[in-house]
C-alpha cells in the first residue's frame, strides 16, 4: 500500500517550566489515499499533538523525533513557500470553531483571507470559490450566510464553514480534531455525513480524532487507539469492537453504553489515564490492565503485527479472542494460559 500519510517513531516533547515533557512517545501509523483512520484515546492521550506535529501546528519550543511523510515529502524538514503549501494540503478543523473565528470580521472575510493574500485570487474571485464550498457542505443561500458574523451562525452551522474553509486550499488530508465533539447529536450527525460524503466525492484522506469509539467505527475505514502518548492497537474499525487485540481497546468498548450489547453492565477502567510524561516504564496500560502479569510492568512493549492489525502487547497472541468474553475471569485464565 502507497500510504499519504507515514507517521513513523513520532516522538514530541513540549517546552514546559523550562523542562521538556513527552506528550507523544513513538507513534506510528499511515493512511492510504481516500481511507479515513480512526484516533481514539482518552483526553490527554496526545491525540491532538499528533495532528498539530502532521500539520506542523506545533507550540514554538517542541522537539520532534521520527518522521513524517506526506504524498512523499519529509514534512519535519519543510520551510517557507514549501511549508505554507503543506499546510493547504493538510487541513485541520478543531473542535470549538468559535476559538478559530475572528468575531468581528464577516464569514466573507474570514473564509476569503488566505486564498487573497497566499494566493492572490481577486476578491470576486475568491467569493466565488467561498460559496460554492458552503453549498458543498450543504448551506443554504451561501450568499447572505458571506455577509454574517460569526455570532449570527449556529455552532453547527459555523463548524460547516470551518470545513468549507478548508477546503478552499483543495486538501489532500483532513485532520478532524474532535470536531463534532461540541456539537448536539442531531448536528454531529449531519457534520459527519458531511464528512463522509466529502471522503467520497473528494477522495480526501482523513484523521478522524475522537474519544468516542462508536463514532470512529462508524466512520472510519481504521480505527488507531492511542494510550500514554502511544498507539497501542491499530486495526479494521468494525474488527475493533467485536475482536480488539490490546486490553485497552477492550476496556474502551465495554466501558462504552451500547444499544445492541448483551451485556448487563458496564466494566469501568480502574485507575486513571496518563500522559506520557507521567506513563510509568515498560507497558503504560500495565497498572490498569486485568490482564497483566508482572513481566508487563517494566518491560517496553512494541508495536508488532498480529493478524490484519498492529497491536503494543506482547501477550496479545494469547489472549487473542478472548479480551470480550464474559465468561473469561482474567485471573483464573492467565493461570491456566501460562501455566
Ligand atoms: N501547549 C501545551 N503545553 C504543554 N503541555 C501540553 C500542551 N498541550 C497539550 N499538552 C499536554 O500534552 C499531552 C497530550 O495532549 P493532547 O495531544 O492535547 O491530548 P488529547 O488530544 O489526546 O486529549 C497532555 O498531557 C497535555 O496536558
Ligand atoms: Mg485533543
Amino acid at each position: 500500500m502507497s500510504a499519504l500519510l507515514e507517521v513513523r517513531d513520532l516522538t514530541v516533547r513540549l517546552r514546559v517550566g523550562g523542562a521538556d515533557r513527552e506528550v507523544i512517545t513513538g507513534t506510528t501509523l499511515e493512511i492510504a489515499e481516500g481511507e479515513s483512520m480512526g484516533l481514539v484515546g482518552e483526553s490527554g492521550s496526545g491525540k491532538s499533538m499528533t495532528a498539530k506535529a502532521i500539520a506542523r501546528l506545533l507550540p514554538a519550543g517542541a522537539t520532534v523525533e521520527g518522521s513524517v511523510r506526506f504524498a512523499g515529502t519529509d514534512v519535519l524538514g519543510l520551510s517557507g513557500a514549501d511549508l505554507r503549501r503543506h499546510r493547504a494540503k493538510v487541513a485541520v478543523v478543531f473542535q470549538d470553531p468559535r476559538a478559530h473565528i475572528n468575531p468581528v470580521r464577516r464569514i466573507d472575510d474570514f473564509m476569503t483571507e488566505s486564498l487573497r493574500t497566499l494566493e492572490d485570487v481577486p476578491r470576486a474571485q475568491a467569493r466565488t470559490r467561498a460559496a460554492d464550498a458552503l453549498e458543498e457542505v450543504g448551506i443554504d443561500d451561501p450568499a447572505r450566510r458571506l455577509r454574517q458574523f460569526p455570532h449570527e451562525l449556529s455552532g453547527g452551522m459555523l463548524q460547516r464553514v470551518m470545513i468549507a474553509t478548508a477546503l478552499l486550499s483543495r486538501p489532500l488530508l483532513l485532520l478532524a480534531d474532535e470536531c463534532t465533539t461540541a456539537l448536539d447529536v442531531t448536528t454531529q450527525a449531519e457534520v459527519m455525513a458531511i464528512l463522509d460524503d466529502l471522503r467520497r466525492d473528494r477522495g480526501l484522506s482523513m484523521l478522524f480524532i475522537t474519544h468516542d469509539l462508536e463514532l470512529a467505527g462508524a466512520v472510519c475505514d481504521r480505527t488507531s487507539v492511542m494510550y500514554a502518548g502511544q498507539v497501542v492497537e491499530t486495526s479494521a474499525a468494525h474488527r475493533l469492537h467485536a475482536d480488539p487485540l490490546h486490553p485497552y481497546s477492550a476496556a474502551l468498548v465495554q466501558a462504552r453504553p451500547d444499544v445492541t450489547s448483551t451485556a448487563d453492565r458496564l466494566v469501568a477502567i480502574p485507575g486513571r489515564p496518563v500522559s506520557a510524561f507521567e506513563a510509568p516504564s515498560g507497558c503504560r496500560f500495565a497498572p490498569r490492565c486485568p490482564h497483566a502479569l508482572d513481566g508487563c510492568r517494566g518491560h517496553e512493549q512494541t508495536l508488532a503485527d498480529l493478524d490484519a492489525g498492529r497491536v503494543r502487547c506482547e501477550r496479545a497472541a494469547t489472549l487473542r479472542g478472548r479480551l470480550l468474553d464474559p465468561t473469561e475471569s482474567p485471573t483464573e485464565s492467565e493461570e491456566t494460559a501460562d501455566a
